[in-house]
């Protein structure tokens, strides 16, 4: 089939090349010309495993191709996917919708008769109406059909989705989709149907679930501390209940990113304008609890300081949001370091691969460019995002550099019999010392 992604950035690359992987022809539509020169050459502006590989693999078939020509794409291509970001509006809770606005407004005028628009973005429930209206409106059919790929997952989340989602008001467009779709379907793939708004809504509910889970076992960390409990064997003994799980019960430093802060945040922003804040209330818990874990963070890195910041060395492992991924949005890590170089701290950072971004968007903070640099005369290491590297590294790769052997795991993935057997303080969110 021929079909055409519209915005080619994390969730819209990833579409594009999974989709000739799947054996269709794919152009990309993006208004960046720098990006979409970077994606004809082969090279993906941001860090996620395997999609390097799938878009050269695609390029290279002859059936992906990238533009900024949006006539181009009306004319070839039946099918359109919308993956344009839906970020935080500056300064308010609710999302910014411009882009898919704009995208829309562009998209439109260039549509073939009958041609299908397929709504990607994660958008305020309630927008897919008013799409499909404009949409219907020269002939052509919308379907909405949220995605839930997690970053460094992306390409494996796309190819092998645990559901397809379909809002649709028609059986022709959902039809259609489906065909697009039709290995996945084949290989087993639940699809589940219904309309716009319940489709709308799944995306935000799944992420505010995931939140409040994230949210739920870091407000029990709090209670640990208080009393000397352990978190990661609280968690592990309720998450042995088939009812819990114990997938999404890390307590740490909490979560971050582009997609779980913003949507739990424009999610009670839309149950404001409905007129039903206080059915999402209880988000705002989940907000607090999150951003009181990168508080409680530094505090314990001020505890082992002997009790002030100030002219102390910290050393910051890790930058993005979480590992394999380069993303800095809303990242705990960098939120911390700038907390305690706000305390007075020299703080240095160093992560495998979100360097760059972080350089870019936090230029007051200085960078290391290992993690034994970083640690280099450190009165405290503070071990932020649990990259590989982080987790297997041996406590002897620092002892030797480190001013003091201070260590605190905010994501709870640390040895730490081995680091205290190292000689080593460690300290941990809802963990007491050992
Ligand atoms: C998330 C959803 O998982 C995905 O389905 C959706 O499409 C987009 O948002 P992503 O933001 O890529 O994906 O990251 P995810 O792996 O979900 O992690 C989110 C954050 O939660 C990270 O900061 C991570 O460190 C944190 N986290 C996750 C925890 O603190 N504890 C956990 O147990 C799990």
């Amino acid at each position: 089939m021929k079909l055409s992604v519209i915005g080619t950035g994390y969730l819209g690359a990833t579409h594009a090349a999974a989709m000739v992987a799947l054996g269709h022809d794919v152009v990309g539509l993006d208004v960046d010309a720098d990006k979409v020169a970077s994606l004809s050459r082969g090279e993906v502006p941001f860090h996620e495993p395997g999609l390097p590989e799938l878009l050269r693999e695609g390029l290279a078939s002859g059936r992906l191709r990238f533009t900024t020509d949006v006539t181009d794409v009306g004319a070839s291509a039946d099918v359109h996917f919308l993956c344009v970001g839906t970020p935080q509006k500056p300064g308010e809770k609710a999302a910014d919708l411009t882009y898919v606005e704009a995208a829309i407004a562009a998209l439109l005028p260039e549509l073939r008769a009958g041609a299908l628009v397929v709504g990607k973005s994660t958008v305020p429930v309630g927008t897919a109406a008013g799409l499909a209206e404009r949409v219907e409106a020269v002939d052509a059919d919308l379907v909405w059909n949220p995605e839930f790929l997690r970053e460094g997952f992306a390409v494996d989340d796309t190819l092998r989705p645990d559901r397809i989602v379909v809002g649709a008001t028609s059986e022709r467009a959902e039809k259609t989709l489906l065909e697009v779709y039709a290995s996945l379907v084949e290989a087993g793939t639940p699809v589940v149907s219904m309309d716009y708004a319940t489709a709308e809504l799944v995306k935000v509910a799944a992420n505010a679930f995931l939140a409040t889970k994230i949210s739920f076992i870091n407000a029990m960390a709090e209670v640990c501390e208080a009393v000397d409990a352990d978190v990661t064997l609280l968690a592990d003994a309720i998450g042995h209940d088939e009812r819990i799980g114990r997938r999404f019960l890390s307590a740490g430093l909490g979560f971050g990113g582009g997609c779980l802060p913003k949507d739990i945040r424009a999610f009670m922003a839309r149950a404001g304008e409905l007129g039903i804040d206080q059915a999402l209330t209880f988000l705002k818990s989940i907000d607090d609890i999150n951003v009181r874990r990168r508080a409680r963070t530094v505090d314990l890195a001020r505890e082992m300081c002997g009790g002030s910041l100030a002219g102390q060395r910290v050393a910051v492992l890790g930058a993005a949001f979480k590992p394999d991924s380069d993303d800095i949005r809303d990242s705990p890590a960098l939120d911390v370091a700038l907390a305690c170089q706000r305390a007075g701290a020299a703080v240095r950072v160093y992560d495998p691969h979100a360097m760059d971004n972080a350089r870019r968007d936090y230029a007051t903070l200085a960078y290391a460019a290992s993690a034994v640099e970083a640690a280099t005369d450190a009165d405290v290491v503070l071990h932020l995002t649990e990259w590989e590297e982080f987790v297997t590294m041996h406590p002897s790769t620092l002892s030797a550099v480190v001013r003091q052997r201070h260590i605190v795991d905010g994501r709870n993935k640390l040895d730490r019999e081995l680091w205290t057997r190292e000689g080593w303080t460690h300290r941990a969110l809802g963990r007491r010392s050992l």
